[in-house]
C-alpha cells in the first residue's frame, strides 16, 4: 500500500493564522505544530520545560523557512500560567485562532496499585489541563471565530488495562469536546477531537506498548501498519481547513482501524513480562527526573 508523505494541501492554507499547541515540544503534538508552520501558521508551542521548547523550535526553523514560533513554558494545571501564554501568543500574531490541547500524561500501571495521586496527576494534565486550555483561549476565538483540536485517545472505547487513569481522563476529554462544540457553536467556535491510535517512534509509544510485541500489534491493525505523526497531521490540516466547516463536536479516530480490531489486549496476557516491563519502564522514568 502507498504511503503518503506530502500533504495534499495547499502550502498557504494558514497563512495569517495563528494556532497555540499545548505539548507543542514533542511527539505528535510537535508534528501538528510543524505541519500549521509549514502551511504559513504563526504556532506558539507550550510545554514545562523550557529547554526541550527550544529545541523543539529550532527545529521547526530548520525544516520550514520564515516559519514564526514563539516557545512558551506553562503548565496546563496552573490557568494563570495559561492566561499569560494566550496573552503573549496574541500580542505577536495578533489574533489565536486554533488551539491545540495535547499536552497529556501517561504510563503502564494496574489500577490496584495506582496511587489516587497517580490517577489525579494524569486527570489533572489530560482533563482539566485541556479544560484550562480551552477556557483561557475562548475570547480569542470568539474574535476570530477559531477552531479547537483536544487530542484524545482510542484506550477508553473498551477500556485498556493499565491505563484507568488515561481511559478516565480522555473519556472526560471526549465529553468536554462534545460539550464545548454544543456551547460554543453560538460563536461560530467548532470543537473537535483527534484520536491517535498507537503512533510509531514516539516516546509515548515507547512507554505504553508492551516491549516485544509491536510485529505482532501491527499484524492486528486492519491497515496492517503502526500510525506516523504525519498521520496525525494530515487530520490536523483537514479539522482545522474550511474543508471541515461544518464539523464540530466530532471525534476524528485515526488508528488505521486498531480499536475495532482490539488489539491493545496484547495487555490482557502474559502478565507477568508486562509487569516487569513496566518495573523497568518506571526505573527509567524515575531516573529521567534526577
Ligand atoms: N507507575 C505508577 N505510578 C506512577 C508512575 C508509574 N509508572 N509514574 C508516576 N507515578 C505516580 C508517582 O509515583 C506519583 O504518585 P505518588 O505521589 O502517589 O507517588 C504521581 O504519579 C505523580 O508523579 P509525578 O512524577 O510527581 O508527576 P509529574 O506531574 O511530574 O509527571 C506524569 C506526570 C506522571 C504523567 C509523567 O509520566 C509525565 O510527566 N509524563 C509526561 C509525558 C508523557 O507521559 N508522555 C506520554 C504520553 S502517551
Amino acid at each position: 500500500m502507498t504511503i503518503a508523505t506530502e500533504s495534499v494541501f495547499q502550502k498557504n492554507l494558514f497563512v495569517g493564522k495563528s494556532a497555540v499547541v499545548t505539548g507543542g515540544g514533542s511527539g505528535i503534538c510537535l508534528g501538528m505544530a510543524t505541519a500549521l508552520a509549514r502551511h504559513g501558521a504563526h504556532v506558539t508551542i507550550v510545554g514545562r520545560t523550557q529547554s526541550k521548547l527550544d529545541n523543539a523550535k529550532r527545529g521547526i526553523e530548520a525544516e520550514v523557512i520564515g516559519a514564526r514560533i514563539l516557545a512558551l513554558a506553562a503548565d496546563v494545571r496552573d490557568p494563570s500560567a495559561l492566561a499569560h501564554v494566550m496573552e503573549q501568543a496574541n500580542n505577536a500574531a495578533g489574533r489565536i485562532d486554533f488551539l491545540i490541547c495535547g499536552a497529556a500524561g501517561n504510563f503502564l500501571c494496574p489500577a490496584e496499585q495506582l496511587s489516587t495521586n497517580a490517577f489525579k496527576t494524569v486527570i489533572d494534565i489530560d482533563l482539566v489541563g485541556t479544560f484550562n486550555t480551552c477556557k483561557a483561549g475562548l475570547e480569542y476565538l470568539k474574535k476570530s471565530q477559531g477552531s479547537v483540536i483536544n487530542v484524545t485517545a482510542t484506550l477508553q472505547y473498551k477500556g485498556t488495562p493499565f491505563m484507568a487513569h488515561a481511559c478516565a481522563a480522555k473519556a472526560g476529554v471526549d465529553a468536554l469536546t462534545r460539550v464545548l462544540a454544543l456551547e460554543w457553536g453560538k460563536y461560530g467556535i467548532r470543537v473537535n477531537g483527534i484520536a491517535p491510535g498507537p503512533i510509531d517512534d514516539t516516546a509515548g509509544m515507547d512507554k505504553l506498548l508492551p516491549s516485544g510485541t509491536k510485529e505482532f500489534y501491527q499484524q492486528t491493525v486492519p491497515l496492517k501498519r503502526m500510525g506516523r505523526v504525519r498521520d496525525i497531521e494530515f487530520a490536523t490540516l483537514y479539522l482545522l481547513s474550511d474543508a471541515a466547516q461544518l464539523v464540530t463536536g466530532h471525534i476524528h479516530v485515526v488508528d488505521g482501524g486498531e480499536w475495532l480490531a482490539g488489539p491493545m489486549n496484547v495487555m490482557s496476557g502474559n502478565e507477568e513480562s508486562i509487569k516487569n516491563d513496566m518495573a523497568n519502564k518506571r526505573e527509567k522514568y524515575n531516573a529521567s527526573k534526577l
